[in-house]
């Protein structure tokens, strides 16, 4: 990176990469494309419709409230051009509820945390981690035709705005560290260690209620076959790094980019693939002993 982190000019080139780079587009007139019955049955019966709504709306929610409270101008129409970008993420989901008949309702909007700025960053780590495992999953989903191919250039329109968000994210903290002296590179691994922690924590919850919601209910066997069959963690943890890898490589490379969690899928693959290399001379080596 040609640029020092956090400076004026970082701010400058961050904030109006992310203003040139934000496209106008209406959910509305996108084109919806036409599903079997079975294909049809297969999106009503994804089990996170829910939570994926009511997720958009409260980042929009969120955004919307941390905008008006950002003291840099350029900042402050970078940051609302996000709240756009995640409040129409909520109507596009809308319009697929509406248009395929899935069932999801909008549910009241939890009242916003006092801090703010907090929230924000909080959804900011939580929208990295978020990204990360959901780059390898869309992979994965797309790989296994659970629904055509045009369905998922949609929600690819969707994947990539958010891929914008966490670099725009990774970017203001570097710029906001900065501003309060902590800008130093160990300083900004801590705090985005210490905030990935509570992301993990939140994610965790919610895999936990979702697994209690969905207890026997609609997400039939044979779906999760789909995505399951011949499920292997190594190549998602893979698929993860690959696919962000990926994604990442269109943004100009002097802006920082999320760097924890490609460093962690990477050590953790490299372990496994030594592990299933050496687990079937662990398996001889046992039988061996055994006789
Ligand atoms: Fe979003
Ligand atoms: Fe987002």
């Amino acid at each position: 990176m040609s640029i020092q982190p956090g400076s004026d000019g970082h701010k400058d080139m961050f904030c109006r990469q992310f203003i040139a780079t934000h496209e106008t587009w209406d959910p509305h007139t996108l084109p919806g494309p036409d599903l079997t019955p079975a294909e049809l049955e297969r999106l009503r019966g994804v089990p996170f419709w829910q939570e994926v709504f009511h997720t958009e709306r409260r980042a929009g929610a969120i955004v919307a409230a941390f905008t008006p409270t950002i003291d840099d101008p350029l900042v402050r129409e970078a940051t609302a051009l996000q709240g756009v970008e995640e409040t129409r993420h909520a109507l596009l989901i809308r319009v697929m509820i509406d248009r395929y008949g899935i069932d999801a309702t909008e549910q009241p909007l939890e009242t916003l945390p006092a801090n703010i700025e907090t929230a924000f960053i909080d959804f900011g780590y939580g929208e990295c981690l978020d990204a990360f495992l959901g780059f390898g999953a869309f992979k994965t989903a797309r790989e296994s035709e659970f629904l055509p191919a045009s369905m998922f250039d949609i929600f690819d329109r969707l994947m990539h705005e958010e891929t914008r968000h966490i670099v725009f994210f990774i970017n203001y903290m570097a710029w906001r560290e900065r501003q309060r002296g902590r800008g130093a590179a160990p300083f900004r691994a801590m705090t985005s260690a210490w905030f990935y922690g509570r992301a993990m924590q939140r994610l965790l919850g919610m895999v936990r209620r979702g697994q209690d919601q969905n207890d026997g209910q609609n997400f039939a066997v044979t779906q999760a076959n789909m995505f399951l069959e011949g499920f292997s963690f190594r190549r998602f943890v893979e698929d993860c790094y690959r696919e962000n890898a990926r994604r990442m490589s269109v943004f100009d490379p002097d802006l920082l980019q999320p760097r924890l969690l490609p460093a962690i899928a990477d050590k953790a693959a490299f372990g496994l693939r030594m592990w299933e290399r050496a687990r079937p001379n662990l398996k001889r080596a046992s039988l061996k002993n055994a006789a």
